[in-house]
């Protein structure tokens, strides 16, 4: 299974922590084309397309820094700002592809399980949200001009060659006159390439690593073949995250609590309510969250054995680690309360 230790090999991860987090780009070019090849490959893509299970914004396309509309490769239903789509039509995709625009794959983590296991990983090795994109690009294509993404990126090149240019980080944040995007996913701002000094130029192969921290400006483009590659973006927890564990702490604090008055004869009703209702909307949302995820595993990924993957899941490291987390806190509740 990948980790950031295998992504990064053979940098060492505390290395890595020293000189390249958050600071520094990082190349590595290891000359091993199947390296990444469990990941995602060409024949998986072409295989989502033409299936036409994709819906957008899951499925994107752009050409030299302009995104397509929706309507380009779905069809829609406009009522009013609210656009519902269909599926993409895989048609329209490769017409548009044979055009020269890139195929984005975006959030494919969400029910691709190699990616969705990349991801869980990493986020838990780092407290981080991890996500995946993919950009399929045709023989000399450019998605996207110079820009800076607003989280750091590493780039698993799968597929084909395509010469990246990095910029040096400019002093004054990224760019002027653009209000910059706060930590987290996104592009902060395009970039114009002639304002700015480039540090390096080279060309990823199968199995290459590029780190950029957040805010390097960069572009890249297509060589002689198709390209194929998957950006992991890491970015700290969103505010919504931190306030659902702090719910789960206090559901435990509260259990705690409720224990003791219990023993002692006493329970608190008004507190047993709010706990059964905070306790309730966490296991519903969670419970929600886990169905969508492996109904998606199953309806995409067609595994036989999903009864397996639900309990590979279920003993993920992620489960574990809060349950170990969650159990100490209820203790030192219980500790508190009946001491
Ligand atoms: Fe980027």
């Amino acid at each position: 299974m990948f980790n950031l230790q295998r992504i990064i090999h053979p940098v060492e991860p505390r290395a890595f922590a020293d000189k390249y987090l958050g600071t520094a780009p990082l190349l590595v070019l290891r000359q091993s084309p199947e390296y990444f090849g469990e990941l995602f490959s060409m024949a998986d893509l072409a295989a989502l397309i033409d299936a036409e299970r994709l819906r957008p914004p899951e499925i994107r396309m752009a050409k030299h820094g302009e995104v397509f509309r929706t309507e380009t490769i779905a069809n829609t239903l406009r009522a009013g700002r609210y656009v519902l789509s269909g599926k993409a039509k895989a048609v329209r995709v490769w017409r548009e592809y044979h055009a020269g625009a890139t195929v984005i794959l975006q959030s494919l983590h969400r029910h691709w399980p190699p990616l969705q296991r990349l991801c869980d990983m990493l986020g838990n090795e780092w407290l981080s949200q991890a996500q995946t994109n993919i950009y399929f690009t045709p023989s000399g294509g450019r998605g996207f001009t110079a820009h800076a993404d607003g989280h750091d990126v590493f780039v698993l090149h799968l597929s084909g060659t395509k010469s990246w240019t990095v910029y040096q980080k400019p002093h004054s944040a990224v760019g002027t006159g653009a209000k910059q995007k706060a930590r987290g996913y996104g592009r902060l701002l395009k970039q114009d390439p002639t304002e700015l000094i480039p540090l390096g130029r080279f060309t990823l192969r199968p199995g290459d690593l590029l780190y950029l921290p957040r805010g390097y400006v960069h572009e890249a483009a297509a060589n002689a073949e198709p390209t194929l590659h998957i950006t992991l973006g890491l970015a700290p927890h969103r505010g919504t995250y931190w306030m659902r564990e702090c719910i789960a702490v206090w559901c435990l604090w509260l259990a705690g609590a409720e224990v003791g008055a219990a023993l002692r004869g006493d329970p608190r009703w008004t507190s047993l309510v709010l706990l059964a209702a905070a306790s309730t909307a966490l296991g519903l949302s969670g419970g929600l969250h886990f169905l969508l995820k492996a109904n998606w595993s199953y309806r995409l990924a067609r595994r036989p054995n999903l009864a397996m993957g639900v309990m590979q899941r279920w003993v993920s490291v992620n489960v574990v680690v809060r349950s170990v987390v969650y159990v100490a806190v209820l203790d030192l509740c219980l500790f508190g309360v009946l001491w």
